[in-house]
């Protein structure tokens, strides 16, 4: 039996990973946070003191990855890092090592071995396109860079954090640009996928599209 899975693709802060997690709630399905395995590849290779194009250490450092996800926090060699990968600077080095065809390939399989039944729902950069091209259901989803911006914002200030929303913008922009613009599967939507703008959209109106269309496409 194949596995069904809903592929969820954008750019930064679109809203991809709170709707992903929500609509695999809704469904029973599980969820995958590609991203986050970016961001643990980047965190161990700063960490290490790798130079991050240094391609060969960075797909050694992804190769031996061996995060724990359980009760929605993240471990590494026995330590939470929930908290410490969700920096933008993380994110930034996350695009720099996700550029990197070997670390790419390193990761795969853990994204490949995350669709169990019931089903799943995988947010990222190219699970329409290259990790799931056999899902039913693909969405690219966008929202101004203003709004993304804004968003990201309000989530590190829910944090406690302070948000330098110039910085924000440039540093979303980057990643942005690095993503579409690498060689090795850029951000771009799938052939079949559908397109959501979510600029003027409250989240419970964008799960709800979500489930409307896979109700279509099972
Ligand atoms: O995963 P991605 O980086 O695409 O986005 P996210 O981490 O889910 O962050 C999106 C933020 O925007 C969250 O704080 C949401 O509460 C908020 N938001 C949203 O996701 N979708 C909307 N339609 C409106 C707001
Ligand atoms: O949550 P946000 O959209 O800010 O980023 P993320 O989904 O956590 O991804 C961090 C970085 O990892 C992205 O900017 C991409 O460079 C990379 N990534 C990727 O290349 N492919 C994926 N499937 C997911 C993330």
């Amino acid at each position: 039996m194949t596995v069904p899975v809903i592929t969820i693709d954008g750019p930064a802060a679109s809203g991809k990973g709170t709707i992903a997690e929500r609509a695999a709630n809704a469904l029973g399905f599980h969820y995958l946070d590609s991203g986050a395995l970016y961001r643990l590849a980047a965190l161990a290779s700063l960490e290490a003191g790798i130079d991050l194009s240094d391609g060969p250490a960075a797909e050694a450092v992804a190769r031996n990855l061996k995060p724990v996800f359980r009760d929605s926090r993240i471990w590494l060699e026995g330590r939470d890092v929930t908290e410490a990968i969700r920096t933008e600077k993380v994110g930034v080095a996350a695009s720099q090592v996700a550029a990197i065809p070997g670390v790419r390939k390193a990761l795969f399989d853990l994204q490949r071995n995350a669709a169990q039944a019931p089903g799943l729902v995988a947010d990222g950069r190219d699970m329409g396109t290259v990790v799931f091209p056999e899902a039913p259901l693909k969405i690219f989803m966008t929202a101004s860079a203003a709004v993304r911006a804004e968003r990201r914002a309000k989530q590190l200030e829910a944090r406690g954090l302070k948000a330098d929303r110039e910085a924000l913008t440039r540093d979303l922009e980057e990643r942005d640009r690095r993503d579409r613009e690498r060689a090795a599967a850029p951000l771009k939507p799938a052939e079949d996928a559908k397109l959501l703008d979510t600029s003027d959209m409250t989240i419970e109106e964008v799960v709800k599209k979500v489930l409307d269309w896979w109700q279509l496409a099972r």
